[in-house]
């Protein structure tokens, strides 16, 4: 049986600093931490993770201004509140909810964020300054990743690290990450060939796919560590109702990997937390303090 890596405890600890922090930038700098939130519609996934990342702000006493926004809203009217928020100076961080509606272009709306105010790391150039190694705002799902990896395994250097999936919000990024750490890096993707064979070469195994249950505990090499990014709401026929489950069989797993996240309470509590580090650190840097 493997180890359970406990992200929620992490990230609560990591939120606690935070809250420390956040105290003393408002005393002694006279900084006030400030996030804009923006939900376009009404999808409910969407909704309960905005609603999470406000309450963590309230908790860490980072101001949030949230933003709902009719699901008819124009690309063009969303591109004047990034403006707004863009040439708000108590505001330090934007974060858009992704999806957007359709009649919206997500990529021109990340573009249009301040790249020092983009908080999820999305902006092209945060994207481009990772992938040089010139890391500016990190996205936060890969981040709060790494960070358990370091947590667990102290140096990654020269470990084998699978990442499944090649999303620019997690694969591409968490690759990133773990080639600055010195990681032999292998993206793979739907079009892999013999994926469970790429997978078994894994020390690190990051499942990024969003797949119930895609990855089999056959494809983990004994000892491995896995981090399940996935978040896949599947109907429990026996709870009847709904519930979480990640895109590695976990039950399964656990018998195999070294240590692993479990879902919920693994990488999930991570993102949000990075996410309030990521806040800080834009606060910070746009108020010139660099300690
Ligand atoms: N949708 C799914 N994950 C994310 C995220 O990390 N940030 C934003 N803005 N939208 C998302």
């Amino acid at each position: 049986m493997s180890k359970r890596i406990d992200g929620k405890a992490f990230a609560d600890r990591l939120c606690a600093t935070l809250a420390e922090e956040v105290v003393s930038l408002k005393q002694d700098k006279q900084l006030s931490p400030c996030i804009a939130v923006v939900l376009v519609g009404e999808d409910p996934a969407s909704a309960t993770y905005v609603g999470a990342k406000v309450k963590r702000c309230e908790q860490l006493g980072i101001d949030s201004r949230s933003h709902h926004l009719d699901v008819s809203t124009s690309e063009e009217e969303l591109l004047n509140l990034i403006d707004e928020l863009n040439n708000d100076p108590e505001v330090h961080g934007i974060l858009v909810q992704l999806p957007v509606p359709k009649q919206i272009n997500g990529d021109a709306v990340i573009n249009a964020i301040n790249p020092d105010k983009d908080v999820d790391g999305f902006h092209i150039s945060n994207a481009g300054a990772l992938a040089v190694g010139q890391n500016n705002m990190v996205p936060c799902t890969p981040l709060g990743s790494l960070m358990l990896l370091q947590d667990e395994l102290g140096d990654l250097s020269g470990l084998n690290a699978v990442v499944v999936g090649r999303s620019n919000i997690v694969g591409k990024p968490m690759a990133a990450l773990l080639l600055q750490q010195s990681c032999t890096v292998t993206i793979a993707h739907s079009r892999t060939k013999d994926l469970p064979a790429v997978c078994r070469e894994a020390d690190i195994l990051v499942a990024a796919v969003g797949i119930p249950h895609f990855v089999q505990a056959d494809w983990i090499k004994p000892g491995a560590t896995v981090i399940d990014v996935g978040i896949n709401r599947i109907f429990d026929e026996e709870l009847g109702k709904n519930r979480l489950v990640g895109d590695v069989d976990y039950t399964a797993a656990a018998e195999v990997a070294g240590a692993i996240t479990p879902v919920p309470g693994g990488v999930g509590p991570m993102t949000i937390a990075c996410l309030m580090y990521n806040t800080v650190a834009a606060a910070k840097n746009q108020a010139g303090i660099t300690s």
